[in-house]
């Protein structure tokens, strides 16, 4: 073994008892880091045996030393992939979730049938679901709300950064836009739903998202988003579609609260790629 792949390996093996979930990954992605270039890249030196100098194994050292203490990933590299996006994250704001980017795909078809749909993001944290759509959907209207003025700023930093025109309000996501009252096509949402009361097992989670970001305020973690949903009840006009991510044991509570909202028409959940409930999708009568 070459000393480039004994160097990933030592730095692995120390993630993983740390008790980091993905200790490869994590390992290359901070050496990539840590060298100023991309993980293809340390695969090339790792085949070729090419090491970095004194200096990157340094910043290497200290980044898994970070990492062996639970600093989340994201927050060591400045970056969370979100579909097609390159996010900026780091401390007060949610890092952005892989298993959130089906909601853009859950939308697609609305916006699709649309010639310039306006949709809106409630509880946008980083900007994530807010920037995708428009990325993906550029006649889109976009706008985003987002509670926290340090979440907020990052959303507004990653939108001029990417060049995306959304209009991003550092607001409460229940009473923003007033302007926009039964004119939206489409709302989206990934609201803080963690039971209160129910402290997240992940160190990463538990000691470096916000609270303001995944406590639902309630036992079953339910108030705040059945009050987004009464907010995008509001906002959407008759036929108008709204996403929202839930916990994986939400998936048939969330649903009955929101039947009994009267205000949807249809009311169906829809399973992530590891097949747990993820999201509701809810069409507005
Ligand atoms: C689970 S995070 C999701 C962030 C982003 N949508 C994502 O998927 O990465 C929830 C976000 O809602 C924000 N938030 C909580 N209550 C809010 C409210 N009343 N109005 C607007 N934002 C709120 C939090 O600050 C946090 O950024």
């Amino acid at each position: 073994m070459n000393e480039l792949r004994l160097l990933l390996r030592d730095a692995s093996l120390r993630l993983s008892h740390a008790g980091v979930g993905s200790p490869d990954t994590d390992a290359i992605a901070l050496l990539a880091h840590a060298w100023s270039t991309d993980v293809a890249d340390v695969r090339r030196a790792e085949v070729l045996g090419r090491m970095p100098d004194d200096a990157v194994l340094r910043r290497f050292s200290a980044l898994i030393g970070e990492r062996a203490s639970r600093v989340p990933l994201q927050h060591l590299t400045g970056r969370a992939a979100f579909r097609h996006l390159d996010l900026a994250v780091g401390p007060g704001v949610f890092v952005p979730r892989p298993e959130t980017e089906m909601l853009v795909d859950l939308v697609a078809p609305t916006l699709e049938a649309l010639a310039a749909p306006v949709v809106v993001d409630l509880c946008t944290g980083s900007g994530a679901l807010a920037l995708a759509v428009k990325d993906e959907h550029p006649a889109a209207q976009v706008y985003a709300a987002e509670l926290s003025p340090d979440a907020c700023a990052w959303a507004q930093a990653n939108r001029d950064r990417l060049g995306l025109d959304v209009q991003i309000r550092c607001a409460d996501a229940l009473t923003a836009f007033p302007e926009l009252e039964g004119g939206a096509d489409v709302v989206l949402s990934n609201p803080p739903y963690i039971p209160v009361g129910m402290v997240p097992v992940d160190a990463e989670v538990r000691d470096h998202d916000p609270a303001l970001a995944l406590y639902g305020g309630s036992d079953d973690g339910l108030r705040i988003p059945l009050q987004v949903a009464a907010r995008a009840a509001q906002l959407l006009r008759p036929g108008g579609v709204m996403v929202m991510e839930h916990a994986s044991t939400q998936g048939d509570s969330l649903p009955a609260r929101l039947r009994a909202q009267d205000v949807w028409r249809e009311v169906g959940d829809h399973r992530d790629l590891t097949g747990l409930p993820r999201a509701v999708l809810i069409v507005r009568s």
